[in-house]
């Protein structure tokens, strides 16, 4: 589904991604994990396009390196970045709408909103109501589900459970396999092992803009080393 190879990337002079390798497969759970300032969220920005990747990104066996971020998302990737950008003046509704692509219907793709409002009743009570009264948890719920309205093969989700109450990390652990259950592929990014380690089926560990690590929960669970020296602070 997803293919980077030697991926390198720049924020001006500084170097931040020095050659990311990674791939994820059809339905398959991925976690990034790693300390803050590693690159997590410039490996997502750079497969979006929204910073500029060097190296090649295949995505469907198509190069997508060099493309504009709306035609990426066009071609079937969603990215929900780790500020929950919601259109507060908007409701609910207004907000699951806005996730569809250009001349999609509701209900067209493997989501519709009524299914939103099925998995998170407290959405659909808000449907109609102005987005900045929902909480925390309910705008990230918010965020997901919009970033799914527009029907991807591959979500890109960054840092979902940063601040939540723990009843709300298993709504979004619930998601994300009910996510891998329609076939889609998920790179969840998180910095703790937490949910990661449940639902992930592999696991790339990320340090100093090189990924460090690669290999199923169990492996991560076996190497001391690895979590001491790239996760543990
Ligand atoms: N817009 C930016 N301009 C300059 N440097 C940035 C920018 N965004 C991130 N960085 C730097 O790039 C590095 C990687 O950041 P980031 O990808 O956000 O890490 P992570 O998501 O793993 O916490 C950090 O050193 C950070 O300070
Ligand atoms: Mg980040």
């Amino acid at each position: 589904m997803l293919d980077v190879n030697d991926m390198h990337a720049y924020y001006g002079k500084s170097h931040i991604l020095q050659g990311v390798t990674m791939n994820i497969q059809e339905g398959e759970i991925v976690a990034l994990l790693g300390r803050n300032g590693v690159g997590r969220s410039t490996t997502c920005k750079s497969i979006m396009g929204e910073v500029e990747p060097h190296g090649s990104v295949k995505f469907k066996g198509e190069e997508i390196a060099g493309r504009k971020a709306f035609e990426i998302a066009n071609l079937g990737i969603g990215y929900v970045p780790e500020n929950r950008d919601i259109f507060p003046g908007l409701t609910t509704r207004q907000n699951l709408i806005l996730g569809l692509k250009p001349g999609q219907k509701d209900g067209a793709g493997r989501w519709s909103m009524q299914d939103m409002f099925n998995m998170f009743e407290n959405l659909e009570r808000r449907a109609d109501v102005e987005a900045s009264v929902l909480s925390g948890g309910e705008q990230q719920m918010l965020t997901m589900c919009r970033t799914l309205m527009g029907d991807p093969d591959l979500v890109m989700i960054d840092e979902p459970t940063e601040g939540l109450s723990p009843q709300m990390v298993q709504r979004v652990a619930q998601l994300l396999k009910e996510i891998s259950k329609r076939k889609i592929s998920t790179l969840l990014v998180e910095q703790k092992l937490s949910i990661a380690m449940d639902i992930a089926d592999r696991v790339y560990v990320m340090g100093h803009g090189q990924v460090v690590f690669e290999g199923t929960p169990q492996e991560l669970r076996d190497r001391e080393d690895v979590r001491k020296e790239w996760l543990e602070v």
